[in-house]
């Protein structure tokens, strides 16, 4: 299974964003199990709205790396798996196992200084950097920052966006704007990910090859 770790230093989006995540690439074809890594079990509870047409497992553990192999189904080795990690302020100990195991680790960030503040005060790249001994390979997970919950028509998304690149960050083209669509996400709320920034950000993982 290949694993994507929606990642954050404190709440900026993630869950949201790991809900859409998972339903564009359902929508796309691909087998997605979702993974709950946070003690506040908000992806599971929205899965278990029955809305879903993907299950969400509960894993909201330090012991993520050895538990998670064991729960894949069969069937799905080749899936993707989309975990929504508890943000690293407060959930080291399970963000470093999810870490252990992720192919891809997408740091959730809203376009402020702010944000990247927090970011660099985890500090948040060396922190997935140090994982990379724990690895099978001994290599960080390839890093890639999401702007998210970005008001539209400022000109600090710009900023904030070549000020990662200048510090050699990489950074999705896709930014996922603040709007009422994604705020509204909610235990129950249907998801239809075609057409939505979502969509696109399948597309550009795909052409940047970082999906299986
Ligand atoms: N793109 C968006 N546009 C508008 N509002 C958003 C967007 N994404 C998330 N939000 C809102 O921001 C808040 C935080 O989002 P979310 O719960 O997904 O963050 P989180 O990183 O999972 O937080 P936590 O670490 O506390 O679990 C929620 O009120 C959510 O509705
Ligand atoms: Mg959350």
């Amino acid at each position: 299974m290949f694993f994507i770790a929606n990642v954050s230093p404190r709440s900026t989006g993630k869950t949201t964003n790991s809900a859409w995540m998972s339903h564009a690439l359902h929508e796309r074809g691909r087998k997605v199990i979702g993974f709950d890594a946070d003690d506040s079990r908000q992806f599971s509870r929205w899965q278990a709205a029955g809305t879903y047409p993907f299950v969400v497992q509960q894993a909201a553990t330090s012991a993520f790396h050895m538990n998670v192999p064991q729960m894949i189904p069969a069937g799905f080795e080749d899936g993707i798996g989309v975990v929504d990690v508890g943000h690293l302020e407060d959930h080291k100990g399970v963000g470093a196992s999810v870490l252990r195991l992720a192919d891809l680790a997408v740091i959730n960030l809203p376009p402020s200084m702010n944000d990247v503040e927090r970011m660099e005060e985890l500090p948040t790249k060396e922190f997935i950097q140090d994982t990379a001994p724990l690895r099978p390979d001994s290599q960080p997970p390839a890093t890639w920052v999401l702007l998210c919950k970005a008001p539209t028509g400022v000109n600090e998304i710009k900023q904030v966006r070549e000020y990662l690149e200048d510090e050699g960050y990489n950074v999705f083209t896709t930014v996922v704007p603040s709007v009422v669509k994604y705020m509204r996400t909610h235990e129950g709320s249907d998801i239809q990910a075609k057409g939505s920034v979502f969509d696109e950000l399948v597309t550009e993982m795909e052409e940047r090859g970082l999906l299986p």
